[in-house]
């Protein structure tokens, strides 16, 4: 896995074997963890806390990317941290204290990212680019898993990837299978979210057929 690093959303795991299914991602190369925290009010689904991943952090490695899509995240943002991310991403939508949130993140030493739902334009978070770690682009509305991915978003990544260089993550989230994969890929993304392109079926052969869809066999 060089040309893009995958991220399965755990939001469609098996959670009667997380700890198991987690194990597999790990050991078939995946080296981040996308954890989607939904409150019931920014979005209109309730997933889940802190609880559900703090004793992964015992046994795993992966780099734990901790999605919130929680309104005033700045309130939880430290107990997130708390509990085991590595990398903590909020949306622009959801709070007036961007600066804040990114503050707390950083003054923690984790990585910051920002995120814009499919109907944000980018430059609503232009203004803070330089000062977060990743971007992540929404091509689904937030909420649910097993969407189909909006193509429109495309042209906000190529933007991303041509103003930010190389150096820079670039995080696309929703509706991306191995049909869809590599066209996200050239557009410009290197940070992958999969949930159902991961958990529905064999995990291990899920993991190989998105790198193989991108890399070639
Ligand atoms: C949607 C979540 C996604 C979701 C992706 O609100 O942020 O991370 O789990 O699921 P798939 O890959 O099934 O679209
Ligand atoms: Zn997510």
């Amino acid at each position: 896995m060089g040309k893009f690093i995958l991220a399965p959303s755990i939001l469609a795991a098996d959670f009667t074997c997380l700890g198991e299914q987690v194990g597999v991602c790990e050991e078939s190369g995946a080296k981040w963890l996308h954890i989607d925290v939904m409150d019931g009010i920014f979005v209109p689904n309730i997933s889940f806390g802190t609880v559900v991943y703090e004793k992964l952090r015992k046994v795993s490695k992966l780099f734990f990317d901790v999605h919130l899509m929680i309104t005033q995240p700045e309130r939880y943002i430290d107990r997130f941290i708390d509990a085991g991310a590595d990398g903590v991403t909020f949306h622009i939508e959801a709070t007036n204290k961007p600066e804040e949130c990114i503050d707390i993140i950083k003054k923690r030493g984790k990585k910051a990212g920002i995120s814009i739902c499919p109907g944000t334009p980018v430059c609503e978070i232009e203004k803070y680019l330089d000062k977060v770690d990743m971007v992540l682009v929404m091509s689904v509305n937030p909420g649910y898993g097993g969407q189909s991915y909006i193509d429109d978003v495309n042209e906000k990544i190529t933007y991303l990837r041509k103003k930010m260089g190389e150096n820079f993550h670039i995080q696309v989230d929703g509706g991306i299978y191995k049909e869809n994969i590599k066209n996200v890929v050239d557009c410009g993304a290197d940070v992958i979210v999969a949930g159902t392109a991961v958990f529905g079926g064999d995990i291990a052969e899920n993991i190989r057929n998105l790198e193989e869809a991108v890399c070639g066999q």
